[in-house]
C-alpha cells in the first residue's frame, strides 16, 4: 500500500521499474534547474542582523550574513514581506508592492542582495502578498472613494453598506463610498478583486470582468518589477484562496495557470512556492512546490507540534496519518514540482516548545532526507526558543514567541543589534541557556553541527536529493524509508524512542548516530 514506485510502475505497466520524478519527468511547469538542489533558508528580515543599531534587522544585516547561510549549507533564502507597509501584519499588509520598506533600506540594498547572493551562487524568493492589502494601500484609498475611478473594483464591494459578504468578513462604515469591502485575514487587510468563481449575488463579478482582469494584470507587473531586478521568484502568501466562491478550486486553477504562461513566456527560471497546503491542486496549478503547512490536511505537526508529536523519545507519536496522506499527495503529484516540509515558520510554534535538542536532530534528520526543497526557518539551526509570555507585535499574537531576534553570540542583544534593549523589535530570549550561533559551533555534538552535516550529506548524496523517489517500508517506531535514484538507494531509519538515527546504503554505513 505505502509503496510508491509500486503504484506508478504499475500505473505505467512497465512492472518493477524504477519510478523517480526527478527523471522520468519535470513539473508540467518545469522545474528551475536550481530548485532541484536548493535548500531554503527563511529569513523574518526585522529579527535577522540589524546593522544600523535601530533595533529592527535590516537589508544589509542579511547581506553581512549571507556567508554565514552559505557555510550552513543552505543556498536559497525567503524572505518574508520587506515592502513599504503600516505593519499591522508584519508587513503582510503591503502599502506600496515597489518599494522596499525604510526600516529595512532601499530598493537598491534589494537588488544588492540579489547580486551579492546570485555570487555566491544562491537564489532568493521574495514573499508576494496577492490577495490582500493594507488599508493605506493607494489602490484602497481610491476604492474607497464615491466616485468611479480606476481602482473602484480593485476590491471586492458588496452594493451597499447594509449588505455583508456571506462567507467573510467585511470592512464598512470607514469610506464615503456605500458598499462593505471584503477582508481576507485581519479586518484591516481588505481583499483585492480576482473574481467569483461562482455568481451568487449581484455584486459580485467573474473572474474575467474588467475589475479582476486588471488586479491579475497589476500582480503580474509587480511580480515582473522584482524578477526584472533580480529577484528568483516568490513564495506567494494564501496562495489558494484568492478567487471567492470557488469551493472546489476551479477557478484559482484557472488564475494560477495564467500565472504559469505569464512566467514560462517571460520569466521561466523564476521559482513559485505556494503557501497552499494542497500539493495536489498548487501544483496542479503550476506553482513548483507546495508547503506542509500547521493547517489544510497534511498532519505535518503531527510530527512536530502536538501533544505527543512522532519525534518525541515518549513515543506516543503517530506517524501513520502523516505518511498516509503524504503519499496521497506524492502520488498525484509525482514529476509535478516538489512538497516542501519545513522547520517551521513564522506562523507557528518554535520546534524547541516541544522537542528537546536531542529530539530536534531526529525531526531534523528527517527534514533532510524527505525529498522536496528543505525549508528552514532562521534560528531553527541552533534551536531557538519559542519566547513565551510577550506581547503581540504587529499582528503577531500566539505567533510572536516564534519571530524574535537571532541570537548570534554572546555580546550584547546577542549580536543582533547594537541599538538599546528597549530599541528592539522584540526582546532577546531572556533564558540563560538560550542557544547562539556562537555557543553552539563551540560544542561539536550541537544541533547547529548536526544540521550542518545532515545538509552537506544531503548534498553528497543524490538518492537524498529534492527529485529522488521514497518508499516508505514502517510507518510506526522507527519510522524507515527508502530512498533513490540511478546512482543509489538509501535506507533511513529514524527511532525517537531509541533516540537513533541510521542511514544505509545495502550493508555500508552512511550515517549512525545516537542522541542519547
Ligand atoms: C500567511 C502569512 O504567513 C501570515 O503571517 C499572514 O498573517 C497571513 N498569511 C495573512 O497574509
Ligand atoms: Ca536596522
Amino acid at each position: 500500500m505505502l509503496d510508491v514506485r509500486a503504484k506508478m510502475a504499475k500505473k505505467s505497466g512497465k512492472k518493477g521499474e524504477r519510478f523517480n520524478p526527478a527523471i522520468d519527468s519535470v513539473s508540467k511547469a518545469g522545474l528551475p534547474d536550481w530548485l532541484k538542489e536548493a535548500v531554503f533558508y527563511e529569513i523574518y528580515p526585522q529579527s535577522f542582523k540589524d546593522t544600523n543599531g535601530d533595533g529592527i534587522g535590516d537589508i544589509p544585516g542579511i547581506i553581512e550574513k549571507l556567508d554565514y547561510i552559505k557555510e550552513l549549507g543552505c543556498n536559497a533564502l525567503w524572505l518574508n514581506p520587506c515592502f513599504d507597509s503600516p505593519f499591522g501584519d508584519a508587513g503582510y499588509d503591503v502599502a506600496d508592492y515597489y518599494k522596499v520598506a525604510p526600516r529595512y533600506g532601499t530598493n537598491e540594498d534589494l537588488f544588492r542582495l540579489f547580486r551579492e547572493a546570485h555570487k555566491r551562487e544562491m537564489h532568493v524568493l521574495l514573499d508576494l502578498v496577492p490577495g490582500h492589502t493594507a488599508i493605506t494601500h493607494p489602490w484602497f484609498q481610491a476604492s474607497m472613494k464615491a466616485e468611479r475611478n480606476e481602482f473602484t473594483d480593485r476590491y471586492i464591494w458588496t452594493d451597499n453598506i447594509w449588505t455583508s459578504p456571506k462567507d467573510n468578513a467585511c470592512i464598512r462604515g470607514i469610506s464615503d463610498r456605500d458598499g462593505s469591502a471584503v477582508t481576507n485575514f485581519f479586518s484591516h487587510q481588505p481583499a483585492l478583486n480576482y473574481g467569483y468563481y461562482e455568481i451568487t449575488e449581484s455584486w459580485q463579478q467573474p473572474m474575467d470582468a474588467p475589475g479582476p482582469r486588471a488586479t491579475l494584470e497589476a500582480m503580474k507587473d509587480v511580480m515582473r518589477f522584482w524578477l526584472s531586478g533580480g529577484c528568483d521568484g516568490f513564495r506567494v502568501d494564501m496562495a489558494g484562496s484568492l478567487v471567492k466562491g470557488d469551493p472546489e478550486g476551479k477557478g484559482i486553477q484557472l488564475l494560477w495557470e495564467d500565472v504559469r504562461a505569464f512566467l514560462n513566456k517571460e520569466f521561466p527560471h523564476a521559482a513559485m512556492i505556494s503557501e497552499w497546503g494542497e500539493p495536489d491542486r498548487s501544483l496542479q496549478a503550476g506553482f513548483h512546490m507546495d508547503f506542509l503547512l500547521h493547517f489544510g490536511p497534511s498532519h505535518y505537526n503531527d510530527l512536530f507540534r502536538c501533544e505527543e508529536p512522532y519525534f518525541s523519545s515518549r513515543g506516543k507519536g503517530d506517524v501513520k496519518e502523516f505518511v498516509a496522506r503524504y503519499l496521497s499527495n506524492y502520488e498525484k503529484t509525482g514529476g509535478k514540482g516538489l512538497i516542501c516540509i519545513p522547520s517551521g515558520n513564522h506562523d507557528m510554534d518554535r520546534l524547541a516548545r516541544y522537542l528537546t535538542e536531542a529530539e530536534s536532530k531526529l525531526a531534523m534528520a528527517f527534514l533532510y532526507t524527505m525529498p522536496g526543497a528543505p525549508f528552514l526557518y532562521y534560528g531553527d539551526e541552533i534551536g531557538m526558543n519559542y519566547v513565551e509570555g510577550l506581547v503581540s507585535k504587529e499582528g503577531g499574537y500566539n505567533r510572536t514567541g516564534s519571530r524574535t531576534p537571532m541570537q548570534w553570540d554572546d555580546t550584547a542583544n546577542a549580536g543582533f543589534s547594537a541599538g538599546s534593549p528597549a530599541s528592539l523589535y522584540l526582546p532577546i530570549d531572556p533564558s540563560a541557556t538560550r542557544p547562539t550561533v556562537k555557543n553552539q559551533a563551540e560544542r561539536a555534538d550541537s544541533l547547529y553541527h548536526f544540521v550542518k552535516k545532515m545538509i552537506a550529506l544531503r548534498k553528497e548524496h543524490p538518492a537524498l536529493g529534492n527529485t529522488a523517489g521514497i518508499t516508505f517500508t514502517e510507518v510506526s517506531y522507527p519510522l524507515c524509508y527508502e530512498r533513490f535514484c540511478d546512482e543509489e538507494r538509501l535506507t533511513v531509519t529514524i527511532d525517537p524512542k531509541a533516540l537513533t538515527v541510521e542511514i544505509r546504503d545495502g550493508e555500508k554505513t552512511v550515517l549512525s548516530e545516537c542522541f542519547r
